[in-house]
């Protein structure tokens, strides 16, 4: 794309910058296909307001200043759209950027975000680095938020029959979008069944599944994986995870690693993810898939297990950690530290337990099998510890592991 096509300026500056994202073009532009939508992968363009039927929209910087832009073009089939700017603390005019998502085969796509404008008071190379700082900055943010794992959703372990069915069925009335489920768990079918009876569309909803350790070999992961997407009653989960490592390493782990990076190129998941690694086998994943496609390590972490060492070593790599069992299946609520902070802020000990760990950037997927409960847990969002209450949760650790099956739990660190 030529950026200062649309004005056939020779004499302006212009420039382009791009970023390659391991999803679908449609998935990207369903995120920020809209002309309001861009503050939100901004992070220093906290808010914007729409006017003039959407054509028109406000942004406030951190620093006071807004900026007035006006829509110009927005073709929703080409999936790109074209804006001005009619005010702005910038030392530039005429200015014009296009912001395009293009599909780069099935699940990876390009997203381009050019501009061009006239210098005021500045060089040409100076008002060029500047904008290119800003799409570059804007598309990694993109990037970041578009690979986000969800931080709230809702887990399913346990849950058989018609129990699995009522709790997804409850928890997307009640708002949850995101649902943590595993071919192990044996509910696949339930939760398939209560999305479809929900109504509730499947490009709204965030899925994980987990793939079973009989199933880690290159020939049985991706078909497993298909059955699993037949069961969810989908045609892709958005992140699939390796359940636990392969015991005695019966299958390798570059096997089922890269089996499941081939799952991911096939558009079967848009993410990839491991469950229940350790430090040493985090570090193996990497070697074989790269830090960068690894989007969760699923974890066993609570109060009373903190998991600091593979937690530091997940955000070292940029491998966001997923806590199960935040609630330590219920044995934390009765913790009197817990129980204080709870009382402080009006609210449940669960919603404590979860704020604790969303605060640390951890994802959560608490099970419910009470509406009140699940409703209740999603309020967690809304609660803000302090660094007193922070402090206190994590002098609650004391290094104690609820899951470690025998002849399945790796070495733990
Ligand atoms: N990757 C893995 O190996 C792995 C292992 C374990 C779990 N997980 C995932 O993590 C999810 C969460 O773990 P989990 O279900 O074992 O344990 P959990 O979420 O820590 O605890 C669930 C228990 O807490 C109770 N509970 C939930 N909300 C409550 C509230 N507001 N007040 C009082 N009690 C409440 C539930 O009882 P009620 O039903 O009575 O509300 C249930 O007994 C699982 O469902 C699963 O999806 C993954």
């Amino acid at each position: 794309m030529r950026p200062c096509q649309a004005t056939r300026s020779k004499t302006m500056a212009s420039t382009i910058a791009s970023i390659t994202l391991p999803v679908s073009a449609d998935r990207v532009w369903q995120l920020i296909g809209g002309f309001n939508s861009l503050p939100d992968w901004l992070p220093y363009i906290p808010q914007s307001e729409l006017s003039e039927g959407g054509r028109i929209r406000t942004l406030a910087n951190p620093s006071g200043d807004a900026i007035v832009e006006r829509l110009e073009v927005f073709n929703d089939e080409e999936r790109y759209y074209s804006y001005s700017i009619l005010k702005a603390p910038f030392p530039s005019r005429d200015y014009y950027a296009t912001l395009r998502v293009k599909p780069a085969g099935e699940t990876t796509s390009v997203v381009e975000w050019a501009g061009c404008f006239a210098p005021v008071g500045v060089s040409d190379e100076e008002v060029v680095r500047l904008f290119h700082g800003i799409y570059t900055d804007g598309l990694q943010a993109l990037a970041q938020k578009i690979m986000e794992v969800p931080a709230l959703g809702v887990g399913t372990f346990r849950l058989q029959g018609e129990a699995a069915f009522d709790s997804v069925r409850n928890a997307l009335e009640a708002g949850y979008r995101v649902i943590d489920t595993a071919q192990i768990y044996g509910n696949e079918a339930e939760v398939g069944a209560a999305i479809a009876a929900s109504g509730v569309p499947r490009s709204a909803l965030y899925l994980t599944t987990k793939i079973w350790i009989d199933n880690l070999s290159r020939d049985k992961l991706i078909p497993s994986l298909k059955e699993s997407l037949a069961k969810l009653r989908t045609d892709y989960v958005d992140l699939t995870l390796i359940h636990w490592p392969s015991p005695g390493d019966a299958v390798a782990l570059k096997e089922f690693m890269e089996a499941l990076a081939e799952a991911r190129e096939q558009g079967l998941t848009r993410q990839i993810g491991i469950s229940n690694f350790t430090i040493d086998l985090m570090q193996q994943a990497i070697e074989v898939v790269g830090a960068e496609a690894i989007a969760t390590n699923q974890i066993e972490l609570h109060p009373y297990l903190q998991n600091r060492k593979v937690a530091e070593f997940a955000r070292q790599n940029g491998i966001h950690v997923t806590s199960y069992m935040t609630l330590a299946y219920g044995k934390v609520l009765s913790d009197p530290t817990i129980l204080a902070i709870a009382e402080r802020h009006q609210a449940t000990p669960a919603q404590v337990v979860l704020a604790w760990a969303m605060r640390l950037g951890y994802a959560v997927i608490p099970s419910s099998t009470k509406r009140a409960n699940l409703e209740s847990n999603l309020k967690a969002r809304e609660l803000n510890l302090s660094d007193d209450d922070m402090a206190q949760i994590g002098a609650l650790d004391r290094g104690e592991r609820l899951t470690s099956p025998q002849g399945l739990a790796p070495a733990w660190d």
